[in-house]
């Protein structure tokens, strides 16, 4: 069991994309931290594994949430279920997202623009809208949202993905107005380019070499979640910029 003295004890953490890459690396150091995880994705089996490895390495069980961000009722009930058994969420890492490929956008099929618009925008204001209230139970709620360059410096093919970041960071950035005199604060956070299934698809053939593990996100995450006043995601919060002042090395890759 994880120790009532680690730093994240005690604190109810909700952590969306929670399979595999950024998500899975930030649910596994949150529950050895102490936290109580729910964790969020589609695939059953790998959400079992990250339960097991999370209790093979002294944490507390991980509360597994196997479902498809785009089913809107489902996220309400689960907004429910953790209001009857924690009565609030201290911290919410939505890491979940689709990328949907590379085309020109007149090419977009209509069904993938119809689910990436579920998945990716319309997820995020449910996920908001039911998880509200259990946040503002917090004495001190951390709201982080992954988004991606592409929301701010949009290109050719990218245009259903870079969409929906930039609609992300549009509806984040107008709900942080909203709560700013609650205990939530919500955070943009922009990872660059990080080694995950997500990149891969981003940029076929690319060396993977070099590129960052998820895990080496973790450490600013957690920094971000410990700021006492992050002030309004006016701004993305960008790994990069963080890993370049702490080390002294010129950002990577885009
Ligand atoms: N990797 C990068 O270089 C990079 C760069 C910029 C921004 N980002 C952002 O960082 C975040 C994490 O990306 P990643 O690279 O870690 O991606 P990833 O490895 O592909 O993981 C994506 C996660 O989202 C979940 N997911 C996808 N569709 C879902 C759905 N319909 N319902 C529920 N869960 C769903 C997946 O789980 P299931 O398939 O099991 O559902 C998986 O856990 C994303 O928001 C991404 O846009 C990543």
């Amino acid at each position: 069991m994880a120790q009532a003295s680690a730093p994240l004890a005690g604190r109810i953490a909700l952590v969306t994309g929670a399979t595999r890459g950024i998500g899975r690396a930030v649910a596994l150091e949150l529950a050895i931290g102490g936290a109580r995880v729910i964790a969020v994705g589609r695939t059953q089996g790998a959400l079992e594994e990250l339960d097991d490895i999370a209790r093979s390495r002294g944490a507390q069980a991980v509360t597994l949430v196997p479902m498809d961000l785009a089913d809107g009722a489902g996220i309400d009930e689960l907004g429910y279920a953790i209001h009857r058994r924690h009565g609030r969420l201290d911290i919410l890492v939505h890491a979940a997202a689709m990328f949907g490929g590379l085309r020109p956008v007149a090419h977009i099929p209509p069904a993938l623009w119809d689910k990436i618009l579920a998945v990716n925008v319309t997820g995020v204001f449910r996920l908001i809208r039911s998880l509200e209230p259990l946040l503002r139970a917090s004495d001190r709620a951390r709201a982080i949202f992954l988004t991606s360059a592409a929301a701010v410096r949009p290109k050719a093919f990218w245009g259903s993905y870079a969409a929906t970041k930039a609609a992300l960071e549009a509806l984040v950035r107008c709900w942080a107005d909203e709560v700013e005199n609650s205990t939530i604060r919500a955070i943009l956070l922009d990872p660059g380019a990080m080694r995950t299934r997500m990149r891969a698809e981003a940029y076929p053939g690319e060396d993977k070499e070099g590129l960052p593990e998820p895990e080496r996100i973790v450490p600013f995450l957690l920094d971000l979640l410990a700021r006492s006043e992050p002030g309004l995601p006016t701004e993305s919060q960008r790994f990069t910029d963080w890993r370049s002042a702490r080390v002294g090395v010129s950002p990577e890759r885009p």
